[in-house]
């Protein structure tokens, strides 16, 4: 089975700018990809379809047993809920701390309270920033509003992990514990679908890599395999 099928999926922004092209690929139940191209080649606009943050012109996503041709608007937080989202831009709610960002993701799931806790406190210590439980966004650094944003990603053990530049931030000890992080998730039956520019990553992690060129996908190999 598939967590996620892009069947010949095209968008493009306004009038001109194409920034997907006829793209299409699976990704299997319990698989681990990386998302690779340069910077401006469609890697965030490909995870935003996913999520149906926007739809395609063309094609047809298929996520978690919901398509982008008929789904409801009501039907994507439903979706949304099986799915854990680390965005390049973190997106944590500022007036919220470290802490209860993680814990509202497993509020809007409705887990009863003492589980909430229980996870919040095992999800920062996993992190290494149970010291900043306490902070707000804006009084932690890049590294550390990053780990934030990917615990709060894991809260509800997601389907489908989606994470955009998630080791951007990150110093090459910390990136590797957060991959060490990231193949336990994947090992326990957790999809992961990572977009980055670390070459270095994945050259050293044997996981397929999708490879995309001015919004075409022009390749798909598994490592070892090009
Ligand atoms: N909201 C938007 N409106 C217009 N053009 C956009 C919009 N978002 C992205 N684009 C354009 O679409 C193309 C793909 O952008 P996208 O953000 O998907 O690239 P990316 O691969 O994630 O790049 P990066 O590695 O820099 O994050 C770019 O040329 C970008 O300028
Ligand atoms: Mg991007």
């Amino acid at each position: 089975m598939s967590v996620l099928h892009f069947d010949r999926v095209s968008k493009s922004y306004g009038k001109g700018w194409i920034a997907l092209s006829d793209v299409s690929f699976a990704i299997e139940d319990g698989e681990f990809a990386f998302l690779v191209g340069s910077s401006g080649a469609g890697k965030s606009t490909l995870l935003s379809l996913v999520i149906m943050e926007q739809r395609p012109d063309y094609g047809l996503v298929e996520v978690a047993g919901f398509d982008s041709n008929s789904i409801k608007h009501e039907q994507i937080p439903v979706l949304r809920r099986k799915l854990g989202i680390v965005f390049q831009d973190f997106r944590l709610l500022p007036d919220m701390t470290a802490a209860e960002n993680i814990a509202f993701a497993l509020k809007v799931t409705g887990q009863p309270r003492k589980f909430i806790k229980r996870r919040t406190f095992e999800l920062l210590a996993k992190m290494g920033l149970s010291h900043k439980a306490k902070s707000f966004p804006h009084e932690l650094s890049g590294g550390e509003k990053q780990r934030i944003a990917i615990a709060r990603a894991l809260a509800n053990s997601p389907l489908l992990l989606l994470a955009d530049e998630p080791t951007g931030n990150l110093d090459p000890r910390a990136t590797d514990e957060l991959m060490e992080l990231l193949l336990e998730i994947n090992s326990q039956g957790t999809s992961i679908l990572m977009a980055t520019h670390n070459t270095d990553l994945i050259d050293r992690v044997p996981m397929r890599v999708l490879e995309l060129e001015n919004g075409v996908l022009v390749g798909d190999r598994a490592r070892g395999a090009e």
